[in-house]
């Protein structure tokens, strides 16, 4: 069961994983509107990983017998300066989602709710791998600066990303998960 605060800061949670799926199509829109498909992909993925996150969320809700209120999504930027404007930017979003997360934690403990606790857990080290991740691209392309071959060399790597979470949902978390075939 969970206490009234929790309810609000999952329902808060769904929220703040939406807007990161919706931040990242845009990003992964406007990748493709200047000709780099493989920064699309790598944002389109990024898009399915925050789904998921906020399906976990949606579910874990409904276990514990809270009630999901969904709220308006906020409309995410439309335009970008480059790249590196993006990657800066999604940095500092995951930044923001992390402290979010971290504070829910805090409030998981102060409310002794053990069974929230393990769950958010996944959050946290969801986010370590978060952060690492946008943080080796800008360094990458602190790297390349102005070099358009190298932009383009980076963007074919990025063009390998692949989709490792489930994205139908409609049989449950668990079951979307066994459902997923390991990357080879
Ligand atoms: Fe769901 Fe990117 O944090």
């Amino acid at each position: 069961m969970l206490k009234d605060k929790m309810i609000a800061g999952i329902n808060e949670q769904i929220n703040r994983e939406m807007y990161s799926a919706y931040l990242y199509m845009s990003m992964s829109a406007y990748s493709n509107m200047i000709g780099l498909k493989g920064f699309a992909n790598w944002f389109m993925v990024q898009y399915h990983e925050e789904m998921l996150h906020a399906m976990k969320l949606y579910e874990y809700m409904q276990r514990q017998g809270g009630d999901v209120l969904l709220k308006a999504i906020e409309a995410p930027p439309a335009e970008f300066e480059s790249p590196m404007d993006m990657f800066v930017k999604t940095l500092a979003h995951e930044q923001f989602i992390t402290r979010s997360i971290n504070d829910l934690m805090d409030l998981a403990i102060a409310e002794k709710d053990h069974a929230s606790q393990i769950f958010l857990q996944w959050y946290v080290n969801e986010q370590v791998e978060e952060e690492e991740n946008d943080n080796d691209i800008i360094l990458q392309l602190k790297i390349i600066k102005d070099d358009a071959h190298a932009l383009l060399m980076l963007d074919r790597e990025l063009a390998g990303r692949m989709t490792t979470v489930p994205t139908d949902f409609s049989k449950g978390i668990e079951s979307a998960m066994n459902a997923v075939v390991p990357a080879p």
